[in-house]
C-alpha cells in the first residue's frame, strides 16, 4: 500500500472516541490561552535575547522579533483552520495524516518530538542555570560537580522527574500549577518593562541597526546555510543580522503550536482552539518587542550578558535585588514552559500509538488518570537524560529547525484540504487562502535556510533515523495497513489508493 495513505478524517474522530484511549476533556478558551503563555514565554525571552542581541543585531533585535511573530502569526492562521477542523489530539501530526499520507504524517510527528523533547531538555537546562544563580543571589552555593554545564545537571534532572509524575497524574492538576507559574511569569515580564523603562537611555538606541561587519562567531559549519551556498562572506549585525537573529529568537515563540496537541481535551475545540493560539501568540509577541526594547534600551547591546541578560541589566544598574527578582520569576517561568512541551510530546506519540505507527500498547490510558501514563514516563525519563547529560547551548537552533520544517508542511497542507474535503466544516478559516498558506511556508523556509550548515547536518541524521524506524515498523504495523481504520482519499484524490484497500 502506498506510503502516501491518508486515514480519514472520521476516522481520526472515531479514534478519539475509542474508550481504551480517550482523554478528558476538560479545558476551556481561557485554559487553553494560559496554556499557551505558559509554554511560550520562557528561555527565549529569559536568555536567547541577549545573546541575540549581542551576537546578531543589536537593537535591532526588536524586529527580528517582529518578523518572527509575523512568521508564527501565518503559520498559527494555518494551525487554528487545522485545529478547528480536526479536533484531534496529535496537532500537525494528525492533520497531516488526513492531508498529505503516512509519510509525511510520520514526519511531522518525528520533527514535532524533536521540538517538544529537545525543547524540553534545552529549557531545563535554562531552569537549571537561572536556579543555581538564584541560589547564588541567596548566599547558596550549589556544588560544582552536580551544577549546570557538568558531567550531570543535577537540577535539571531532578525537574524533569517531579513534572512528569504531575504530568502522569492528570492534565487538570497540570493545568492548575501552570495558571499560578503563569501569573507569576507574566507578573515578571511586565515587572521587567515596566521598572526597566526609566532606566532607557535613548543613546543606546543609536545606531538601532548596527552596520554589519564579518561575522567573527559564524565560521565553517556555524555559517548560516544560505550564506554558505551562496558564498557569502559571513556577516552579522545590518539586514542579515535581523534575518538570522529572527532564525533563532523564533525559539521564543515556539509553543503557541502546543496548544493545538491538546484539542481534544478542549471543551469546544472548534471555537476555543483558534482563540487559544492566536491569543496567546499576540500576547507574546508585544510582550517580547517591549521586553527587548528595554533591554537594549538600557544597555549598549555590546555590553549585554549573553547569559542572563534580564537580570545583568538591573544588577547594572545598581539594581541587585530586582535581578534577584527576575531569576525567581525565571525559575518560576521556566518550570511551566518544560512541563507543557513534555505534555505536548505525550500527545504527539499518543496520537501515533493510537494509529500503531508506534507500538499501541504505549498509549493506552490509565482508567484512573485519563492520561497515557506509560508514553508520559518514558517521554519524562528520555528527556530527563538528554538535559541531564548534553551540553548547553547546542540544542537550540535543533528545536528550530525541527519546529519550521512542520509549520511549513502544515502551510501546504491548508490548500489542500480546502480542495479535497471542501465540505467538512470550518469553524475558523485563514483569510487569503491559498496566498497566505503558502507566503506562511515560503517565510518558514526562509528562516530554516537561515540556520546553521551544523544544524542542517544533525537534523538530516535526525530525520534518516525517522525514515528507517518508519520503514522497519511503522509502515507494516500501522492500523491503515491492516485495515483496522478507514484509509481516506489517496493525496491526489487517486481512486486506486481506495480500492487497494
Ligand atoms: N518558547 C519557549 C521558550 O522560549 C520554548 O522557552
Amino acid at each position: 500500500m502506498s506510503i502516501f495513505r491518508t486515514k480519514s478524517i472520521e476516522a481520526s474522530m472515531a479514534s478519539a472516541d475509542d474508550s481504551e484511549h480517550q482523554l478528558k476533556k476538560n479545558l476551556s478558551a481561557l485554559d487553553l490561552t494560559v496554556f499557551g503563555i505558559g509554554v511560550i514565554i520562557g528561555a527565549g525571552i529569559f536568555t536567547l535575547t541577549g545573546r541575540a542581541a549581542q551576537q546578531y543585531a543589536g537593537p535591532s533585535i526588536a524586529l527580528s522579533f517582529v518578523l518572527g511573530a509575523v512568521v508564527c502569526g501565518l503559520a498559527a492562521l494555518c494551525y487554528a483552520e487545522f485545529a478547528s477542523t480536526v479536533p484531534i489530539s496529535g496537532s500537525a501530526y494528525t492533520f497531516s495524516y488526513a492531508t498529505l499520507g503516512e509519510i509525511i504524517a510520520w514526519i511531522i510527528g518525528w520533527d514535532l518530538l524533536l521540538e517538544l523533547m529537545l525543547g524540553a531538555s534545552v529549557v531545563a537546562q535554562g531552569w537549571s542555570q537561572y536556579f543555581v544563580t538564584l541560589l547564588g543571589q541567596l548566599g547558596v552555593t550549589w556544588p560544582s560537580g552536580v551544577a549546570p554545564g557538568s558531567v550531570f545537571d543535577l537540577p535539571a534532572f531532578v525537574l524533569v522527574v517531579v513534572l512528569t509524575l504531575l504530568i502522569a497524574k492528570g492534565i487538570k492538576e497540570s493545568m492548575r500549577v501552570n495558571l499560578v507559574l503563569v501569573a507569576v511569569k507574566l507578573f515578571i515580564v511586565l515587572f521587567v518593562i515596566f521598572a526597566g523603562i526609566g532606566f532607557i537611555n535613548r543613546d543606546n538606541w543609536t545606531p538601532f541597526i548596527p552596520p554589519s561587519e564579518p561575522g567573527k562567531s559564524t565560521s565553517g559549519l556555524t555559517t548560516p546555510l544560505l550564506q554558505a551556498i551562496t558564498g557569502m562572506e559571513p556577516v552579522t549585525f545590518g539586514i542579515l543580522g535581523i534575518m538570522s537573529g529572527a532564525a533563532v529568537v523564533f525559539f521564543a515563540y515556539i509553543g503557541f503550536d502546543v496548544v493545538a496537541t491538546t484539542a481534544e481535551e478542549a471543551k469546544n475545540p472548534q471555537r476555543d482552539l483558534p482563540r487559544g493560539i492566536l491569543g496567546s501568540l499576540a500576547i507574546c509577541t508585544v510582550l517580547y518587542v517591549a521586553v527587548t526594547l528595554v533591554l537594549t534600551g538600557m544597555q549598549k547591546y555590546t555590553e549585554i550578558d549573553p547569559d542572563a541578560a534580564l537580570a545583568s541589566a538591573f544588577t547594572a544598574v545598581g539594581k541587585d535585588g530586582y535581578a534577584t527578582l527576575i531569576s525567581a520569576g525565571a525559575v518560576a517561568g521556566l518550570t511551566t514552559v518544560v512541563m507543557t512541551l513534555m505534555i505536548g510530546a505525550t500527545r504527539v506519540t499518543f496520537a501515533m500509538s493510537r494509529d500503531h505507527l508506534l507500538p499501541e500498547k504505549l498509549g493506552r490510558t490509565s482508567p484512573t488518570t485519563g492520561t497515557p501514563v506509560r508514553l508520559t514516563l518514558i517521554i519524562g525519563g528520555v528527556v530527563a537524560l538528554i538535559a541531564a547529560f548534553t551540553p548547553i547551548g547546542k540544542l537550540e537552533e535543533m528545536v528550530n529547525i525541527g519546529t519550521l520544517t512542520a509549520f511549513l508542511l502544515v502551510s501546504l497542507a491548508i490548500p489542500i484540504l480546502r480542495k479535497r474535503r471542501p465540505d467538512l466544516k470550518r469553524a475558523f478559516k485563514v483569510p487569503g487562502s491559498p496566498f497566505i498558506p503558502y507566503l506562511s511556508a515560503l517565510m518558514c523556509f526562509y528562516l530554516i535556510l537561515n540556520l546553521s550548515v551544523e544544524t542542517w547536518i544533525r537534523f538530516v541524521v535526525w530525520m534518516a533515523l525517522g525514515f528507517l524506524i518508519y520503514f522497519a515498523y511503522s509502515r507494516k504495523h500501522s492500523k491503515l495497513e491492516n485495515g483496522e481504520d478507514q484509509a481516506g482519499p489517496g493525496p491526489q484524490g487517486s481512486p486506486e489508493v481506495m480500492s487497494e484497500r
